[in-house]
């Protein structure tokens, strides 16, 4: 199983769903009743779904270090367990959602098969597409190693990172009448005041350690040595610390996230 740390998560969805949550509106979640978020990491999602609903919320994870932070939301009932054999009887919730989570999983039909089992009502996944991600920043070879990182992960990583608009016909196989597709783009912004996991994230550029986390599925998927790319790599991460020194640096990227609602 993929594993993710508190602080990527914290990172990479902040701000996500604080500008417009239009992109829910097929969820009514006004009108739910018992709510699962499956893959619910530490929770960031399942905060949102708490928010806008007055259901009782449960969130599973199979990894044990981020649902306890889940947990420890008053709103947010965390329960471990796998997304494809999630530990609760048929019909037991009126919405069953994922974010990000398909993504990273070797068979996401199964799962959607699964999430189809245990509501009474919808199913729904909010999926990046990683294929169509936007970067742009004040350090220029930041854009393009991105590019050519990015692209070689999509090329070697072993699980569908770029599902887009393919998550439907998991629904359709598994016997759910689409209700709606929409798309929400994330916007992330670094610029000054800098806060830590900013910090910690170009330190990590620098040392190479956030790319060595993807060391094997890059040197599947690229066509040039790894170790090239890790040297230019860490000299791009040095000119984003000394920017970020002179508070002269600002990246900008765009996530797109298909949203597909289904019912039973
Ligand atoms: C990219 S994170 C997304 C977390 C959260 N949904 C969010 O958007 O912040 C993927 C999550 O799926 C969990 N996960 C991966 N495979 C799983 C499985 N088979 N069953 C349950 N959880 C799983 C991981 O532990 C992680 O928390």
């Amino acid at each position: 199983m993929r594993r993710f740390s508190e602080s990527y998560l914290r990172r990479t969805r902040r701000g996500m769903w604080a500008d417009s949550r239009a992109a829910l509106a097929d969820f009514d979640l006004d009108g739910r009743t018992r709510i699962l978020d499956v893959g619910c990491g530490t929770g960031e999602f399942t905060r949102v779904l708490a928010e806008e609903s007055d259901a009782r919320v449960v969130g599973v994870d199979a990894d044990l270090e981020l649902l306890s932070v889940a947990d420890e939301h008053p709103d947010i009932e965390a329960v471990a367990g796998d997304a494809t054999g999630l530990p609760f009887a048929d019909g037991s919730f009126d919405l069953v959602v994922c974010q990000a989570l398909l993504v990273n999983l070797p068979d996401p039909a199964a799962a959607i098969s699964e999430f189809a089992r245990v509501s009474s009502d919808l199913v729904a996944t909010v999926e990046p597409d990683n294929a169509a991600v936007g970067v742009d920043s004040t350090v220029e070879s930041e854009v393009s190693l991105e590019k050519r990182v990015r692209e070689a992960f999509l090329h070697g990583v072993s699980t569908d990172v770029a599902l887009g608009d393919r998550v439907p016909a998991f629904f359709d196989s598994a016997g759910l009448d689409i209700v709606g597709t929409r798309r929400y783009h994330h916007q992330k912004l670094t610029e000054p005041p800098y806060d830590e996991d900013d910090v910690r994230s170009a330190a990590q550029k620098a040392t190479g350690e956030g790319l060595d986390r993807h060391e094997r599925d890059l040197r599947r998927g690229l066509d040039e040595s790894y170790e090239s790319v890790r040297r230019q790599w860490r000299q791009m991460g040095r000119e984003v610390v000394r920017q970020m020194k002179s508070e002269e640096y600002r990246r900008a990227e765009v996530v797109p996230f298909d949203v597909t609602t289904g019912q039973v």
